[in-house]
């Protein structure tokens, strides 16, 4: 479920951010509990606002904002939550009467109209400023917290991208030479705005080798996650080097690439302790898991930090359908992850058309992304490639 902004009139000359709104609007339906209906939320002119004022509420003239539930008005938040409506209703805005509001407040015009979206979902919530003077005052109060709760959440800062180079180094080793350099390559994507750098030191060093390991961790200046099997050798090599965290995966020697998140809830003794030893050395872990409840569930219970969510099924979708149900997985399994504490990334297979509707998933911290970008840069340039991967996650994660 989820919010639906519609703008009348795009070609306006105000360029609405829709995604930013959108994602604010989900925020908050998440914050007040309603994030399993719809909303739709649309933005009109004056004109358009007097005629549904003067039609629906027999008010002349224009206003900044109109709500009209659907089938649960009047209800308690607690009702709206077991309402079987899916639907919340329909907030409806006047750009303009924002704008003027906005310039007139001295703050931008989606901060404005984050103001009124907030109005517009406490009236759908049963809240009324009308009735009473009291519930006036309550609304207005809960208004201003929920601007500032807004403000200071996780989602107010923007989902990071993390490089995986153990392509570069796969290339390099087809001809036993130093080049491409995966150390010279995680430079230049950290220059190019990565947040992040990845490597899998696998037990085969098919890609990335200890050199390699060696030289980025003295070479990283934003943070290393050692993606590794839970096995003895490799710990011992991870607790030497003291990466920024480890990602744990299942490891084969026959798979062309990681194929499947942890089965936690299987080897919770072997995972437990290495969580314990890798803490212990100041390094937090991830849990690389498939988007499932008993897994999240199975990382929490073995006190991992973080658990990175498997987006390969989503991206391998070959139709819509299978493509949104794999996303409601990856949705409410990062949702039930960060409700209990737990931080969440997720990666695999993540592409220049896929990445933006995981990004815009406010419960997600980091997107760990790696053949995408290193084939594109075959083409455009490594640095060109990697900025076009920041710049979709930028603009589908921004919010403040
Ligand atoms: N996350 C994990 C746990 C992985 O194993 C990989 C592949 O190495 C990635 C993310 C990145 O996947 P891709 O290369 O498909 O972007």
């Amino acid at each position: 479920m989820t919010a639906y902004l519609t703008i009348n009139h795009e070609s306006t000359s105000l360029h609405i951010n829709k995604k930013l709104l959108q994602r604010r609007a989900s925020w908050l339906m998440r914050h007040n509990k309603v994030q399993h209906h719809d909303l739709s939320i649309l933005l009109v002119n004056d004109e358009e606002i007097s005629w549904l004022n003067n039609h629906y509420r027999n008010k002349h003239g224009a206003t900044n904002v109109l709500s009209f539930p659907s089938g649960i008005e009047g209800c308690t938040v607690a009702d709206v939550n077991t309402a079987l409506a899916k639907e919340l209703g329909d907030i409806i805005i006047s750009f303009e009467t924002a704008k003027r509001e906005a310039n007139v407040l001295h703050i931008s015009l989606h901060d404005r109209l984050t103001w009124l979206i907030i109005h517009g979902m406490l009236h759908l919530l049963g809240y009324d400023h009308e009735r009473s003077e009291k519930e006036a005052i309550a609304m207005w109060d809960l208004e201003k917290k929920l601007i500032q709760q807004l403000q200071n959440s996780r989602s107010s800062q923007m989902t990071h991208l993390a490089i995986n180079v153990d392509h570069v180094a796969t290339v390099r080793n087809t001809r036993g030479t130093a080049e491409p350099d995966p150390v010279t390559a995680a430079s230049i994507c950290e220059l190019a705005g990565a947040a992040g750098i990845v490597v899998h030191l696998r037990e085969d060093r098919r890609h990335i080798h200890d050199r390699d390991i060696r030289l980025l961790r003295e070479t990283i200046k934003t943070r290393m996650n050692l993606e590794m099997g839970a096995n003895k050798e490799i710990i011992d090599i991870a607790l030497n080097i003291k990466p920024d965290m480890v990602t744990l995966v299942p490891e084969k020697r026959k798979e062309l690439t990681t194929e499947g998140g942890l089965n936690v809830s299987g080897q919770k003794k072997k995972l437990e302790k290495t969580i314990r030893q890798m803490n212990k050395a100041g390094i937090p872990v991830s849990l690389f898991i498939e988007p499932d409840s008993k897994q999240i569930k199975a990382a929490h219970a073995i006190g991992a930090t973080y658990v990175e969510l498997h987006t390969g099924r989503y991206c391998d979708s070959t139709c819509e359908r299978d493509m949104e149900r794999e996303f409601q997985y990856i949705s409410t399994a990062a949702e039930e992850a960060y409700q209990m504490g737990l931080r969440v990334n997720a990666g695999h297979g993540l592409n220049y058309q896929t990445t933006s509707k995981i990004a815009a998933l406010d419960t997600i911290e980091e997107l760990s992304i790696g053949h995408a970008v290193i084939s594109r840069a075959v083409y455009v340039g490594l640095d060109q490639a990697v900025r076009e991967m920041a710049k979709i996650i930028r603009d589908a994660s921004i919010v403040f």
